[in-house]
């Protein structure tokens, strides 16, 4: 694809960077000269040497060690960066990167805030770059299959309403180690925007934008941590429901709870006006291989069967797009996408603008519930509402 290798940096070499560089191995294995990692960067200088030596392994070559992002953009070439570092520190890193002249690759959930992803947006536009996002789950062919079963073939028929919960109780006598994502400036937010940015993106590909957004947000359980010796308690929300309504006239209703004690209960059912589509999986990865079309009279079909019809139907050009060499890994093909659109200079699948949208819809969630009323999805999407997310923005001088 590329006429010479595409200079790729990684920044943060924590948890999930180490899954990305496994996705660079296969990539590299299908195709030798598509790239070459030849920066990696981390705070903690041992972390960036270990990753570079992971990556030497596959590469032949290790990458140079850096601890400083702005060292590492301004002085080497670099033509795309993969930006694995924690949500408070997206927008910083990512406009840095993009004001320096370098693509960037953002994990989710983008921006800490919408004001955060908007600021990486305008970074992109003005430097004419490509932003692309991390984002995963939807690229899976049991995601893609579910999408072309209910758009394409109908198989549920007019889409109406989806029932996507789950309450279970989690025991935390223990005080856990402390850890960013439970720090409410740091992470933004809990599940409805960590996990919970998967089911958004999922959901608007499937069903579209939604309109409004009504919720409730909960902490009913405190859970310590150990901070610098210290016990500190998690700021995370542990109960939420949702309800969606898209602007196809989908109502979908969101909900989990770590919380409930007594009995768990899960359902996660789409239904449309032929029949459903009832997954199997949690409330924010879905839907699964093991979910089954469901429609009166006729015998249950698995998403797993469909699978291979799906694939049968595809063209070329939706194969090599969707799952170039074979790939079905999320991670891969998020990657691949993003040297793709660096290579042929082109929009990748979920952009900047894209990936905003999606954050915004669990930003409307803790916005809704913050002034308990119903909001226009537009107006979180646009930054006119900000209650919520207010005091990240201004910890973070944002
Ligand atoms: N797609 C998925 O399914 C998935 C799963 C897990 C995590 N994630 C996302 O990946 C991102 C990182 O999460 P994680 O679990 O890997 O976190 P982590 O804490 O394991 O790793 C983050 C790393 O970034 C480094 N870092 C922080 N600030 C830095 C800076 N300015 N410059 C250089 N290095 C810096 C830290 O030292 C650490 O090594 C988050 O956005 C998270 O939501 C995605």
């Amino acid at each position: 694809m590329a006429t010479k290798p595409i200079n790729i940096g990684i920044i943060g070499c924590g948890h999930i960077a180490g899954r990305h560089v496994r996705s660079y191995e296969q990539i590299m294995q299908r195709e030798n000269d598509l790239f070459r990692v030849t920066a990696v960067c981390d705070k903690a200088e041992e972390s960036a040497r270990a990753f570079a030596g992971q990556i030497a392994q596959w590469q032949g070559e290790a990458p140079m060690v850096h601890t400083d992002v702005h060292k590492m953009v301004v002085h080497y070439p670099i033509d795309g960066v993969d930006i694995c570092t924690p949500h408070y520190d997206h927008h910083t890193t990512g406009v840095q990167c993009l004001d320096a002249g370098v693509n960037v690759m953002i994990e989710k959930p983008f921006g800490v805030t919408v004001k955060a992803s908007q600021l990486i947006v305008e970074a992109a536009k003005t430097k004419k770059l490509i932003t692309a996002c991390a984002e995963n789950v939807r690229r899976g062919p049991s995601q893609r299959a579910a999408y072309w079963a209910i758009n394409q073939k109908g198989m549920i028929g007019q889409p109406r309403l989806f029932f996507c919960q789950h309450a279970m109780f989690q025991k935390y006598d223990e005080p856990h180690e402390w850890h960013w994502r439970t720090d409410k400036f740091m992470g933004g937010g809990g599940w409805i925007m960590d996990s919970g940015s998967h089911f958004a993106d999922t959901t608007r590909y499937i069903f579209g934008d939604p309109q409004r957004v009504y919720a409730t947000v909960r902490q009913y359980e405190q859970w310590p941590h150990i901070r610098d010796g210290k016990t500190v308690y998690d700021d995370r929300e542990d109960t939420w429901m949702a309800i969606l309504t898209f602007a196809n006239r989908v109502d979908g209703f969101w909900s989990f709870s770590a919380a409930a004690k007594g009995q768990e209960s899960k359902t996660i059912i789409y239904y449309g006006s032929e029949g459903c589509l009832v997954d199997e999986g949690d409330v924010y990865q879905g839907p699964v291989p093991a979910a089954k079309i469901i429609r009166p009279g006729q015998e249950p079909r698995l998403l797993s069967d469909i699978i291979p019809e799906f694939m049968a139907a595809l063209t070329a050009e939706e194969r090599g797009r969707m799952f170039p060499h074979g790939f079905e890994d999320g991670m891969t093909l998020e990657i691949y996408d993003f040297m793709r659109a660096i290579a042929t200079d082109t929009k990748p699948e979920i952009d900047g603008w894209e990936a905003l949208k999606s954050k915004a819809v669990c930003e409307a969630i803790y916005e809704s519930a913050h002034c308990s009323e119903a909001l226009r999805y537009d107006d979180v999407v646009s930054g006119f509402i900000e209650g919520y997310q207010r005091e990240i923005n201004e910890y973070w001088k944002i």
